[in-house]
C-alpha cells in the first residue's frame, strides 16, 4: 500500500515546507502536470520539479495531463522526476510507453475514467503502473466515481493472472472511506490531494488513509 500525496492541493507559494510536512506518511510524490489542451487547467512543469527534487529524496511521480508528453520528457528526466504517466486517450501508446521507458522513467499508463481496461490490457507488460482516473482529469476536489471501482478490480484480475509487477494506482477524490473501496478492488496505489493537503493535520491524514486502505486490503499498515 502506497501513499501518494498529490501536491495540486498543497500551497505552490510554499511547496517544500508542505512537502516536508507529508514526507515521513509519504512514499511517493504525486505531480500533478496540465497544459491547458488536453485539460482545460494549467499548472507545471519540469521547472518546479527540478525545485521540488532539490527539497526532498521522495520518489516524483509525475502525472502528465499534457497533448504533447513526448516534447517533455527529456526536461522532467533532466529536472529529476522518477516516473511519468502519459494517458492512453492520447494514442500511439505502445510508442509513448517506449519513449518513456527510453529516458530511464518508470512508465506509467492512465486511463480517464470513462476509457474502459481494454485500452491499456495490450500494454500492461511494458508498464511499471497503471493510473485509473476516479474523476475526470483536470482538477483537483472532485468526487470519487465509484462507477471506476469494476475497472479496478478487472485490472486487479488480469495483473494477477499474468503475475505482472505491475502497480495499480486510484486518484482522484481518495480519502479514508473511497481508498477503503478502492484497496478492496485491488487499488495499492493512492493518490490523495485534497483529502491530505486540505486537512488541517496533512501527516496525520495521510496516515489515516494509510491506516484506512491497508485495514481494506486486509495487510498491516
Ligand atoms: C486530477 C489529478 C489528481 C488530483 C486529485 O486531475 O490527477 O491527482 O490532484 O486531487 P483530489 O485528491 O483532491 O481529488
Ligand atoms: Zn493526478
Amino acid at each position: 500500500m502506497r501513499i501518494a500525496p498529490s501536491i495540486l492541493s498543497a500551497d505552490f507559494a510554499d511547496l517544500a515546507r508542505a512537502v516536508a510536512g507529508v514526507a515521513s506518511e509519504a512514499d511517493t510524490l504525486h505531480v500533478d502536470v496540465m497544459d491547458g489542451h488536453f485539460v482545460p487547467n494549467l499548472t507545471i512543469g519540469p521547472p518546479v520539479v527540478k525545485a521540488l527534487r532539490a527539497h526532498t529524496d521522495l520518489y516524483l511521480d509525475c502525472h502528465l495531463m499534457v497533448t504533447n508528453p513526448a516534447d517533455l520528457l527529456a526536461g522532467f528526466t533532466r529536472a529529476g522526476a522518477n516516473g511519468c504517466t502519459v494517458h492512453v486517450e492520447l494514442g500511439d501508446t505502445a510508442a509513448l510507453v517506449a519513449e518513456v521507458r527510453g529516458h530511464g522513467l518508470d512508465v506509467g499508463l492512465a486511463l480517464s475514467p470513462d476509457t474502459p481496461f481494454d485500452a491499456a490490457a495490450p500494454f500492461l507488460d511494458q508498464v511499471d503502473l497503471l493510473l485509473l482516473m476516479t474523476v475526470f482529469p483536470g482538477f483537483g476536489g472532485q468526487a470519487f466515481m465509484e462507477e471506476v471501482l469494476p475497472k479496478v478490480a478487472a485490472a486487479r484480475a488480469e495483473v494477477d493472472r499474468r503475475a505482472l509487477d505491475v502497480a495499480i494506482q486510484v486518484d482522484g477524490g481518495i480519502d479514508a472511506h473511497t481508498g477503503a473501496a478502492a484497496a478492496a478492488a485491488g487499488a495499492d496505489v493512492f493518490v490523495a490531494g485534497t483529502a491530505i493537503f486540505g486537512a488541517d493535520d496533512p501527516r496525520a491524514a495521510a496516515r489515516e488513509l494509510r491506516a484506512a486502505v491497508s485495514a481494506a486490503a486486509g495487510v498491516p499498515s
